[in-house]
């Protein structure tokens, strides 16, 4: 008999829900947290640019000299910027709101975080980008979906190797494509059907630059990917490699699913809730 719930003890659907509920908050701290890790990271690195070129700068007093220093110093301002503005937009913006969204601006947007991070661990990115319509998504929940499948990637390969990032129009079902493939450890297949569980890891805890371990990663992805109406699929092969492909909905397949603002009734002039103009 299921169990009901009183004012002293919650049911257990009630139950389920709090779990449920706290896993979210666990899930989402989890990738911010690795965020900021790499985004941390990723700032110090400015930041020496900068100071480095600020010295330089002060040593040589003539202009050609200081021109280039100033140019140099003017970027690295504009990427730590760029930075700052990704972590901060992710740690403000908790609104579910999907919107027609440039994935390929997201993609490069989001490897340039890691760009790094893929260079020191000798990663070498290739990519493939196909024009492609808008996408119906919300941008930072994708964005955390390309960070785990990107840093599970290059966690699969310790002592470096490729990683193929590839974006396509699947025009027969109006889907974006969006591949992460790398040529990594691979995952047996007894072990595949598994990688989704919620705090299912087959890593010893967050490595050395705080990332991984938890096993919240891929739940989070398929959660997301399925609040789009996407599919997450997976292909591995044991000392080959691993591939994720998500399916996301375009802007044009979103909009031709939602209900119409008003049902036209019957076939009269400005039947619909369209702006009419009058003089
Ligand atoms: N690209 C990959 N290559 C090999 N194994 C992977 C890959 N991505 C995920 N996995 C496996 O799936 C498990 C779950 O991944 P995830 O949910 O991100 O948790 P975590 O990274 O914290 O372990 C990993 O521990 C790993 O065994
Ligand atoms: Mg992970």
């Amino acid at each position: 008999m299921a169990s009901r719930g009183n004012a002293d003890s919650p049911s257990l659907q009630q139950q389920v829900e709090i779990l449920k509920q706290q896993l979210a908050q666990a899930q989402k701290l989890t990738a911010l947290g690795e965020l900021v890790g790499t985004t941390t990271h990723e700032f110090n690195n400015v930041l020496m640019t900068i100071i480095n070129y600020a010295k330089m700068g002060m040593r040589h007093k003539d202009g050609p000299s200081r021109d280039k220093c100033f140019e140099k110093i003017y970027a690295a301002g504009k990427r730590a910027a760029n930075i700052t503005n990704t972590v901060l937009g992710m740690a403000r913006n908790r609104s579910a709101v999907q919107e027609p969204t440039d994935l390929t601006l997201l993609v490069e947007n989001t490897l340039l975080l890691l760009e790094r991070e893929m260079n020191k661990y000798r990663i070498a990115v290739e990519k493939k980008f196909q024009p492609i319509p808008e996408a119906y998504v919300n941008g930072n929940q994708v964005q955390q979906v390309l960070l785990n499948l990107l840093i599970n990637a290059r966690q699969a390969m310790p002592s470096g190797g490729r990683l193929f990032i590839r974006l396509a129009h699947d025009a027969e079902n109006d889907m974006i494509d969006l591949v992460v493939r790398d040529n990594g450890c691979g995952i047996p297949v007894e072990k595949l059907p598994r990688i989704f569980d919620s705090f299912y890891s087959t890593k010893d805890g967050p490595d050395d630059s705080g990332k991984g371990g938890t096993g919240l990663g891929l739940s989070m992805c398929r959660e997301i990917i399925e609040s789009h109406h996407g599919r997450i699929r997976v292909e591995s092969t044991i000392g080959k490699g691993t591939a994720f492909t998500l399916k996301l909905p375009t802007a044009s397949k979103a909009a031709a699913k939602r209900p119409p603002l008003c049902a036209p009734l019957a076939p009269q002039p400005n039947a619909c809730n369209r702006p009419t103009v009058s003089s």
